[in-house]
């Protein structure tokens, strides 16, 4: 696109803000025109262009005569009468452009007052692709310049951009007006440009290396923003010293926008968040929402180097970006909060939902072509996020800390204030440790899918022989075909005994379909695991006698907690894939009883639940929540329900985790104490602590009835922050009865519930049970239009897609779902369609194949003993 024309640094741009419809005129100057010609091809969408022209340094101006707008690439091309000849001058572009309601460009977010009166605030989300909705430009990551932005806005407002403000003075012609100007920004991408203009109030503080932060709020809610503003004062000297690079500009804000599609946006020293994801209150937050909070801000603060500072050539490198941020985010919040425990969620919360996505035959490599939008849209998934940040997590352990943040510094510094590829981060860390960091990760980042390894032991005196070979893991269980046309990755092993179950003691790198590796000095009765710390991106099978030696270090809690999730997360998904029977993950299941970890329960949790859904389509689905309640209630009874003295983050985690599967399982004791203390929160009594909220909420609405709801709804109304109604919202879809359920979805698409949480609301339904599912599925097929016109592009109709879609189980819904997409098109969830039917055909074979002998199981386990 940039063929004839090179824009060299400042982009000047005004805006008049105004109710709905924004004034903007702007000049690019210097700009170079390298070759001749009479055209000029701008990105443009949404934008009327009233005039513009060019002035070459030291000529005349020539007025542009015609403006034709590609609409489908969201182009304009500037027609000039005659050729602009080869040299520098300026460009300058009078528009008008709309601040709309899509949650994308330059838009408009609702507030209330504490007075209760409705208003708008304009906000800006230009990533990926939406900086040319707010502004005629070249919208690439690649086409770096500064800009110098100037607002013009109603006099009682605040206005904020990426770099600070340099004056504030009256608009001579509109005395109800105020002129702002911002300091020039650094060299940049159009994505990270970003401004704000509304009311909020907020709470500031120096980090120790000297850069103002500021963390603002709803007006009457500074408060609630002091925690983020701990996390960011630590985060900030923690990454500088880390990158050993300092943060670039003066002052960075943090900023919670009412209406705001995805969690957070990295802008450039303005970082926009969900209020959700930046707002802890300390009486009404719950530790999960600190939890999350810390994350957030971790992440989108490392984003200020990577991404910012050095940003991706193009979208198909989007996975270093955020692969990256969403590895080191756990890395800063395990140096800010240690007690989280936070890397083993890590392995719980993207490790593992990385490998479900990724055995789909509807994956894709991580390293992806992407050319328009919608294509772009399409990769902010679990593959660049969650994928990315396992192979990373992979890579750092493979290298090192110390030759890993080496390699991490030169980077930066060799590509600062520029952009860089995969394979440059490869360059240098190969440069920094000496090992052959580009040819193992590129089997890793170019080819989709990961390997499952086999491994059998043979012990020869006091040798240990293991076999180990690899191969393509597909969720629909091993597929016929030779090592040639198979798919092999270079995979860095480690090996751990029973000795020392948290040391590594053997490295090797596999790098063909097979090996044998010797351990020496080892007992006959030591087991052996594969991959401590379950850090390699891939799954396990072990033969039956080393697979049964592990099985007792689950009971007595001799294996690593984080090794004792990923092995019942491998056994699950091999179940899943049909390579072993579902009756002997659940027979392991019963062997944590004694499990004290949260993050083992949330995952083995989270595999029942799984379980749970597609056991919903038989007539044995109680027999399951029986087994569910009886797994659950001895840890239940353990923790009671009130939190004791000493009990830390992760102690509230558990409670809330297991009264919440408790109750919703109906076990009789936990639901009968979770009526007495929803009607002594409702009736002003007893508030609930806010994080028996949620377990008590589900717990409620499960077994509830209409009155339930309207209470629910009521919480709701009342509900001053956005965090207990988000709470509230992804809970309701719970309700059984069928008019109840309705109920609930047409309140997902009412005024009372965000835009972006619509989504979350559908999803509980659907997440819920059968009848929520089939009910979802037929709102979401008679609302698509409004739906669809919502969230078009975005990522947030994949989420909503697949929530809905994904759990059915019988192979005509397959059908169905494709058949559906095929005549309403969402551009931006094709391969999300894809991936659910594909889900859908799994299901129905895993029920097909499982079911009598689950059910078998399930009747017998309960049989008293002959
Ligand atoms: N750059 C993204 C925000 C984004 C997402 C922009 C999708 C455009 C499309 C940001 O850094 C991000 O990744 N946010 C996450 C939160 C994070 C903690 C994983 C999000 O919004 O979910
Ligand atoms: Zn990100």
């Amino acid at each position: 696109m940039l063929k004839t024309v090179v824009l060299v640094n400042i982009l000047e741009t005004y805006f008049f803000f105004q109710d709905s419809l924004v004034n903007g005129n702007l000049c690019h100057c210097p700009f170079q025109v390298t070759q001749g010609t009479n055209q000029i091809v701008m990105n443009c969408a949404d934008i009327d262009i009233i005039t513009a022209s060019f002035v070459p340094e030291g000529g005349e101006e020539i007025n542009a005569t015609g403006f034709n707008y590609q609409n489908e690439d969201e182009k304009v091309t500037l027609c000039f009468p005659s050729i602009l000849q080869k040299g520098s001058g300026s460009l300058k572009i009078d528009f008008v452009g709309e601040l709309n309601d899509k949650m994308k460009g330059f838009y408009r977010s609702k507030y209330t007052t504490p007075s209760g009166e409705n208003r708008y605030a304009a906000v800006t989300q230009f990533e990926a692709t939406d900086a040319r909705r707010a502004f005629p430009c070249w919208d690439e990551p690649a086409i770096k310049a500064t800009f110098d932005i100037t607002l013009i806005i109603p006099k009682d407002r605040i206005a904020l951009s990426n770099m600070n403000v340099v004056d504030r003075k009256p608009y001579p012609e509109d005395h109800s007006l105020v002129e702002v100007k911002f300091a020039t920004t650094p060299i940049m991408s159009t994505y990270l440009v970003a401004f704000v203009i509304g009311e909020y109030d907020f709470v500031e503080s120096q980090s120790s290396d000297g850069v103002t932060v500021r963390v603002y709020t709803p007006v009457g809610k500074a408060e609630q923003g002091k925690f983020a503003l701990e996390v960011a004062t630590k985060t900030l000297p923690f990454y500088k010293d880390y990158f050993s690079v300092p943060y670039p500009l003066p002052k960075i804000d943090l900023i919670a926008i009412a209406d705001f599609a995805a969690g957070a946006m990295e802008n450039w020293g303005l970082v926009t968040y969900r209020e959700t994801a930046l707002l802890i209150d300390p009486k009404n937050s719950c530790a999960s929402s600190r939890q999350w909070v810390a994350l957030v801000v971790g992440h989108e603060l490392a984003h200020q180097w990577f991404g910012n500072l050095v940003t991706m050539e193009w979208w198909t490198h989007l996975w270093l970006n955020e692969g990256f941020a969403s590895w080191i985010e756990y890395l800063c919040v395990d140096h800010c909060f240690p007690e989280y425990d936070i890397w083993t969620q890590f392995v719980s919360a993207d490790y593992t939902r990385a490998l479900d996505l990724d055995a789909l035959d509807n994956s894709h490599p991580i390293e992806v072509d992407v050319g328009h939008p919608s294509e772009v849209d399409e990769i902010f998934d679990a593959i660049s996020y969650s994928k990315g940040a396992s192979v990373i997590r992979m890579l750092h352990n493979y290298i090192g800390d110390e030759d890993f943040r080496k390699g991490m510094n030169a980077y930066l510094l060799k590509f600062q204030h520029k952009n860089a590829s995969t394979e440059d981060l490869w360059e240098c860390l190969e440069q920094a440790s000496g090992k052959p960091i580009a040819a193992v990760m590129n089997s890793w980042t170019k080819q989709m899918g990961f390997p499952i390894i086999v491994v059998d032991q043979e012990q020869h005196g006091s040798d240990r022989v293991l076999k180990i070979s690899q191969k393509k893991f597909c969720a629909s269980g091993p597929r016929n075909g030779t090592y040639e046309n198979c798919p092999n990755w270079m995979v860095p092993i480690s090996i751990c005994t029973s000795e020392d179950p948290s040391c590594t003691k053997m490295k090797v790198l596999l790098d063909q379909p097979e090996t044998t590796v010797n351990i020496t000095n080892i007992a006959p009765d030591h087991w052996i695991k594969i991959n401590p710390g379950t850090v390699g991106f891939y799954r396990i099978q072990y033969s039956t006698t080393m697979l049964e030696s592990l099985l007792p270090g689950i009971r007595d809690l001799t294996l690593l907690p984080v090794d004792r999730l990923g092995l019942q997360n491998d056994l699950f998904s091999l179940a899943r894939a049909g390579m072993i029977s579902t009756v002997e993950v659940l027979k392991v299941m019963e062997a944590f009883v004694n499990e004290p970890n949260y993050t083992v329960w949330s995952d083995l949790s989270c595999n029942l639940g799984v379980l749970s859904s597609l056991l919903s389509h038989t007539d044995f689905h109680e027999d399951i929540q029986e087994f569910i309640r009886d797994l659950f209630t001895p840890i239940g009874m353990k923790l009671g329900w009130d939190s004791k003295t000493g009990e830390g983050h992760l102690d509230a985690l558990l409670r809330g985790l297991v009264l919440g599967k408790l109750g919703k399982a109906g076990h009789k004791a936990t639901l009968e104490e979770a009526r007495r203390r929803f009607k002594e929160h409702v009736e002003g009594k007893q508030t609930l602590p806010a994080d028996l909220r949620s377990p008590v909420y589900l717990t409620v609405l499960k077994h509830g009835d209409s009155t339930t709801l309207d209470t629910m709804l009521k919480l709701h109304k009342q509900a001053d922050m956005q965090e207990e109604k988000n709470r509230i919202e992804r809970v309701l879809g719970a309700i059984p009865a069928p008019d109840l359920i309705q109920r609930v979805l047409n309140f997902a698409l009412s005024e009372e519930v965000r835009p972006q949480d619509t989504v979350s609301v559908i999803g509980g339904v659907a997440g819920s049970s059968k009848q929520g599912r089939k009910a979802a599925w037929k709102f979401v097929k008679d609302n698509w239009e409004e739906l669809h016109n919502r969230y078009q592009g975005g990522f947030l109709i994949s989420r909503l897609i697949k929530l809905t879609a994904d759990g059915f189980a019988i192979d005509k819904m397959a059908a169905e779902v494709k058949s559906f997409f095929e005549s309403h098109h969402a551009p931006a969830a094709e391969r999300t369609v894809q991936q659910c039917c594909e889900n859908i055909l799994l299901n129905a074979a895993w029920l097909k194949r499982d079911a009598e002998d689950i059910h078998q199981y399930l009747l017998q386990r309960k049989a008293p003993p002959v």
